[in-house]
């Protein structure tokens, strides 16, 4: 496993980070654990948790994971999707976020979290509240970095230049969306993000498991994609476009030697301006063979091949700009 800064801070992260989504969910308690131990025996120490995950279970199980060991690990959490029926139980109002990161410090058992993040993008509250709070979380030691999520590129940028002009803290990292079969961030975010030195850890990185290679065209019966609404769903997942790259996922994987998952994830590792992506496993199984996802190189002949098959269609105003690009 290698390790990686956290964008524009010291903080050094695994090339792979655990997502936790599934904890108490689809994955028990008992392989959870598990998980995570295989997890840190291979050289991971990034976890990826959230207050709403499984009713704030994922950060209790999480919890008792680093119990002995809270300095080795990274722990990511998340503020501002609805928690309670409480009118100030959602959001990032400075009310909220002091709740909410009370409460997720008690389920994890600790005094601390390393990076918090903006679950998505809140309209209701501006953003030099949220800064403001976050800065004053930094100052007092129960935060040590923050992130956002799910946000447009001028939300992230409009944070930044609300940080620099404040001397607030800066968003060191954006979650969002992005794998082969999710490449909207490229039309704004990616760029943002090189520019400002900003950590990207894509999550979905296996599109919810549809570039895992178990999904033929029919319909699923069992599994996340059997999902009616939300980002994985069966019909979101299952276009041409999407069965083209996946065809092309399991060539690049059969020449390889190596599984679907594996070849999608080892993707992203080698994309630039990708930090860490946060791959889920609902079982044992299923983490064996998405860890094995590092510690090998793709040769960039067949990488440019799934790059080529996943690309955005050219649009303006990239289409416009990049054709006037100088030569310097
Ligand atoms: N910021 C956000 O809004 C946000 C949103 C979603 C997730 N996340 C974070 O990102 C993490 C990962 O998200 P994700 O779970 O959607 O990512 P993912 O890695 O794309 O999908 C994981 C799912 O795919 C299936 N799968 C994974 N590996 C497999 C394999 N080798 N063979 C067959 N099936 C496999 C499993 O689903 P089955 O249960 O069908 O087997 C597994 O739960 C989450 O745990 C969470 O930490 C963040």
């Amino acid at each position: 496993m290698e390790y990686r800064l956290l964008g524009k801070s010291g903080l050094a992260v695994s090339e792979l980070c655990l997502g936790t989504m599934t904890f108490a969910g689809a994955t028990s308690e008992a392989d959870s654990m598990d998980m995570m131990e295989r997890f840190f025996d291979r050289g991971g120490n990034f976890l990826d948790t959230a207050d709403v995950y499984t009713g704030g279970r994922s950060e209790e199980i999480v919890g008792k994971a680093i119990r002995g060991r809270r300095a080795d690990v990274v722990v990511a959490s998340k503020v501002r999707m609805k928690v309670t029926d409480n009118i100030n139980g959602a959001g990032v109002s400075r009310k909220h976020i002091m709740d909410g990161l009370d409460a997720s410090l008690r389920r994890l058992g600790t005094d601390y979290i390393d990076l918090y993040q903006m679950h998505v993008w809140d309209h209701a509250t501006p953003i030099e509240e949220t800064l403001r709070t976050l800065d004053d979380l930094v100052s007092s030691g129960k935060v040590r970095y923050i992130g956002c999520s799910n946000y447009f590129a001028w939300h992230l940028m409009k944070a930044l230049a609300c940080s620099d002009a404040n001397r607030y803290v800066r968003f060191v990292s954006v979650q969002p969306q992005y794998s082969l079969v999710s490449r909207e961030m490229d039309r704004e975010m990616m760029s943002l993000c090189l520019e400002e030195n900003v950590g990207v850890i894509p999550w979905a990185p296996l599109g919810g498991g549809f570039l895992t290679g178990r999904y033929d065209r029919t319909e699923p019966e069992n599994g996340r994609l059997t999902a009616k609404t939300g980002e994985s769903s069966w019909h979101l997942r299952a276009t041409d476009k999407n069965f083209a790259i996946l065809d092309t996922v399991i060539q690049t994987a059969k020449e390889l030697g190596k599984t679907p998952a594996q070849v999608s994830l080892n993707w992203l590792l080698q994309q630039k301006g990708i930090t860490s992506p946060i791959f889920g496993a609902s079982t044992l199984e299923q983490f064996e063979d998405n860890i094995r996802a590092a510690g090998w190189t793709m040769p960039h002949e067949l990488w440019s091949v799934l790059d080529e098959a996943s690309t955005l269609p050219s649009e303006y105003p990239n289409r416009f700009i990049e054709k006037f690009r100088r030569p310097i």
